[in-house]
């Protein structure tokens, strides 16, 4: 039989194995793996990686925040995707006040399908104006919306009563809840207290969100889910007394699961202490935190106690980020992150020897594929969709603005040098980016 294209060569990586063999593509998918296959495209793949393509549950793309717009829409965010191997991502959805969630649903994948370079879903959030519309979950899982989101921060939050109902309603449609997990009323009163003594700088934002309070919100979250009986994600968790209390739940048998993101794996809170504009780009939430923290994050990692690593990809432009400069609170929250996750944790991670290279692709493209339900994502096997990266372990790519392809003007991680990078990225049988040139046409990726 002779394959549309076929891969040879190449170290296959997954989230189990690591073997050579060819992968033959017919159409959009992956219809053999095994040696000396025929091809009417060959992709010479010695010496690089093969890997499923990356799959990203949580970004930000153009979606409105308070008085903002995240810069990178769904192709700008999509394309600088592709170049870092990223193939899936889950965004999210917030429906307006008289809006049911599948209309609000209908709009937003709308804007996505239109221009989106790559395959996606949604989260559905579920804020306190939306408790009325709780019976509406089981449509909204229908229209395809198999996660929703809960905040326990920000205008978003839900009281402990709401999340209770919220993920009582979630559950029984057999969706998945994930949260934001911080303790809004300490954060408030201490970011207050700051502000009242004139500690308005940003390096008065980590601060103000205590690690011990995000670890004390997951632990009453995941209480909440427990005592529900359902399972519960933890999105961005950015220091060790997060963790270790969903380590201490999955000891005790709760189905509870973890992300964590670059900005808590690559940076530490003296990116707040730059002058200026400078300390005050990196702002997110929850937080940046301590070189150490950042240090256990990683022992965490090691450990297997993470589930994905995603982005939370919110990017804002410097004017904007400016904007809000008078005190950290009013400074737009995120950071850009779409394009550098997969290969910077194979470049600090499997390199300095933190995973193996299957905990790589688990963390990254199966587990996260697996928990939100995209059968077709995320492995490399007969049947799945042809999603894949060729990866070069060896090639150098030094993060600037100039080198990644996100629309902001400014990156956290300037400067730093990944070694190992995609050198093709291939989804559904389509190459969108080829040796740095990118091949894709707005509008191909697809509402999972
Ligand atoms: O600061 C952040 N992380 N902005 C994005 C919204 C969120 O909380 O995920
Ligand atoms: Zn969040
Ligand atoms: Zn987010």
């Amino acid at each position: 039989m002779k394959f549309d294209m076929v891969i040879k060569n190449g170290r296959i990586i997954t989230s189990t194995e690591s073997y050579y063999a060819d992968i033959g593509i017919s159409g959009e998918k992956i219809g053999a793996i095994g040696l000396d296959l025929d091809g009417s495209k060959i992709i010479d793949a010695t010496g690089k990686l093969v890997t499923p393509g990356a799959v990203d549950t949580h970004v930000h793309l153009e979606m409105p925040i308070g008085e903002y717009v995240s810069t990178d829409d769904f192709y700008t965010g999509t394309r600088a995707a592709a170049f870092g191997g990223t193939t899936t991502f889950i965004d999210f959805v917030e429906s307006k006040k008289d809006q049911s969630f599948s209309d609000a649903l209908k709009e937003r994948n709308g804007k996505a399908e239109a221009i989106s370079v790559i395959d996606y879903s949604f989260h559905m959030t579920i804020g306190p104006d939306d408790m009325g519309k709780l019976n509406q979950v089981p449509a909204a899982v229908n229209a395809g919306c198999r996660s929703f989101k809960l905040y326990m921060a920000y205008g978003l939050k839900l009281n402990d009563g709401q999340l209770l109902k919220a993920i009582d309603a979630v559950n029984k449609a057999g969706a998945l809840p994930v949260v934001h997990a911080e303790n809004w009323d300490i954060i408030t009163t201490l970011i207050d207290q700051n502000i009242a003594k004139g500690n308005s700088s940003p390096r008065w934002h980590p601060r103000s969100r205590p690690a011990e309070l995000e670890g004390e919100a997951v632990e009453r979250v995941i209480s909440i889910a427990s005592y529900l009986q359902s399972p519960i994600h933890i999105l961005h968790i950015s220091c060790p007394e997060a963790i270790q209390r969903v380590e201490d739940a999955k000891e005790r048998g709760i189905s509870v699961s973890a992300e964590t993101c670059p900005q808590y794996l690559f940076l530490n809170w003296d990116v707040f202490e730059k002058k200026g504009l400078d300390g005050a780009l990196p702002i997110c939430s929850p937080p940046i935190r301590s070189q150490e923290s950042q240090d256990g994050l990683w022992d965490y990692l090691s450990g297997g106690c993470f589930d994905t690593i995603s982005t939370d990809h919110c990017p804002f432009t410097m004017s904007e980020k400016e904007f809000g400069m008078a005190a950290f609170n009013t400074i737009p929250g995120g950071v850009p992150s779409i394009e550098m996750r997969f290969p910077a944790l194979y470049s600090k991670g499997v390199r300095e020897g933190y995973i193996t290279e299957n905990q790589w692709v688990d963390l990254c493209c199966t587990s996260p594929a697996r928990l939100f339900g995209m059968e077709s994502k995320g492995d490399i096997l007969v049947g799945k969709d042809a999603d894949l990266v060729i990866f070069d372990p060896e090639k150098i790519n030094p993060l600037s603005c100039e080198t990644l392809h996100e629309k902001v003007d400014w990156t956290p991680y300037e400067g730093i040098d990944i070694i190992g990078w995609p050198e093709l990225t291939i989804s559904r049988g389509d190459i969108l980016v080829d040796k740095g040139e990118f091949k894709a046409k707005p509008g191909r990726g697809k509402f999972l």
